[in-house]
């Protein structure tokens, strides 16, 4: 009778596992997932960490992909469409892709075109819309960087049926009070979310905004998904890396580095800058809020009741395990601290003499 009891119990334990984690077998053979719609993910995947990131880079591609997510995703308002309303689609629906004769003339996404004209050919081979792919895209992408969090990933966005309107990107001479305006606007992003949507900014270049020197970095380390952004941009600035003088340029602590005007200022608003020091050296808080704020973004103006989660199929990131640094050469006294509430934590400086930083490949 005990027995019995026992294997009746085991039996219904075994029962609800089952319920619990039941996957389905994808056609290939290899994967498997809660969702069969998700199957289809796997083998475009495949294709764009071989052929689109040069076989699991993190380099201008992922870059430009990342970049991608969000000027796509930022072309919506709530307070105005094109003809006055409320734009019923719009925000994350790979408009910028399906009408870029249109978007990618728009200030704002100078050189944008770059990457559009290399995902397109995977749009075209895979059967999935563009809004989707360049979220798929910009997910993955960011797991060839060490330090990445997994993003989520909701699949199901409609082909875009207009373009966004201009002046929905942010510029980075604009002020902080536009900046943090467009985001409420966009997507009732706070400062705190904008301040984490800004860690995209560890791994990023400047083409255009000095373009003497195509492919400047925002901080010393480009390919890592790291906190470093977060030190260099409250460091004192003192130099140009190229020819100065450029809209949304203002000077760096390290030769070889941009910094844009808009994050040196939102590192030293009062509004941002405890945000933007409580991501010093804390990698973990950092990445997700990034992830928090891209749950937002990659999903505005779409309709999450039609959609459905693949997040699983998103490759787990390449692990960051090192400590924010102050660049060598320099101290604390160059740090510009700007949190009134919490002293600027206490960092080592790397070793050696004052260094440059490296261009990224532009190639
Ligand atoms: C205040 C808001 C923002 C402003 C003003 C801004 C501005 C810029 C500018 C001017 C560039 C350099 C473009 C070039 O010359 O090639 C850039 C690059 C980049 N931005 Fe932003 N950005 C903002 C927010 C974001 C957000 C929210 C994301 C993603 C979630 C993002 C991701 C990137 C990435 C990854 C790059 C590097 C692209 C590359 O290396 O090719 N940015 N941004």
């Amino acid at each position: 009778m005990y027995f019995q009891l026992l294997a009746a119990v085991a039996a219904s334990i075994g029962a609800s596992n089952a319920a619990i984690t039941r996957r389905v077998a994808c056609p290939d053979g290899v994967h498997t997932a809660t969702n069969a719609a998700c199957c289809a993910l796997f083998p475009i995947i495949d294709d764009i960490q071989t052929n689109l990131f040069d076989g699991g880079e993190c380099g201008e591609e992922v870059h430009e992909s990342l970049r991608l997510t969000f000027h796509d995703a930022i072309g919506v308002s709530m307070s105005k469409g094109a003809a006055g309303q409320v734009f019923s689609r719009g925000g994350a629906d790979g408009s910028i892709i399906t009408f870029n004769d249109t978007e990618v003339n728009f200030h704002a996404n100078n050189g944008i075109d770059e990457i559009v004209g290399e995902q397109q050919p995977f749009i075209a081979a895979h059967n999935i819309t563009a809004g989707d792919f360049i979220q798929l895209a910009g997910a993955v992408g960011i797991t060839n960087c060490p330090g990445a969090p997994q993003l989520e990933f909701m699949f199901g966005r409609p082909t875009a049926k207009a373009p966004a309107p201009d002046l929905t990107v942010p510029e980075p001479f604009d002020t902080v009070d536009s900046i943090l305006a467009r985001f409420a606007d966009a997507g009732g992003f706070t400062p705190a979310e904008v301040v984490a949507l800004l860690a995209s900014h560890t791994i990023a270049a400047a083409d255009k905004v000095d373009p003497t020197i195509p492919g400047t970095p925002f901080d010393s380390t480009p390919s890592i998904f790291d906190t470093q952004f977060f030190v260099e941009t409250q460091l004192r600035g003192t130099s140009f890396p190229g020819t100065g003088g450029n809209q949304g340029e203002v000077e760096s602590p390290l030769r070889g580095e941009m910094r844009l005007q808009s994050d040196s200022e939102l590192a030293r608003d009062s509004r941002t800058a405890c945000s933007w020091q409580a991501n010093v050296n804390q990698q973990a808080h950092m990445a997700a809020s990034f992830k928090a704020a891209m749950a937002k973004l990659a999903v505005l103006g779409q309709d999450l009741s039609t959609m459905v989660d693949c997040s699983e199929v998103i490759p787990v990131p390449k692990p960051f395990t090192g400590q924010a640094m102050l660049p060598a050469g320099l101290t604390e006294n160059d740090i510009e601290q700007a949190c009134a509430s919490t002293p600027f934590p206490a960092l080592q400086s790397a070793p050696g003499p004052v260094t440059s930083v490296a261009p990224v490949s532009v190639y």
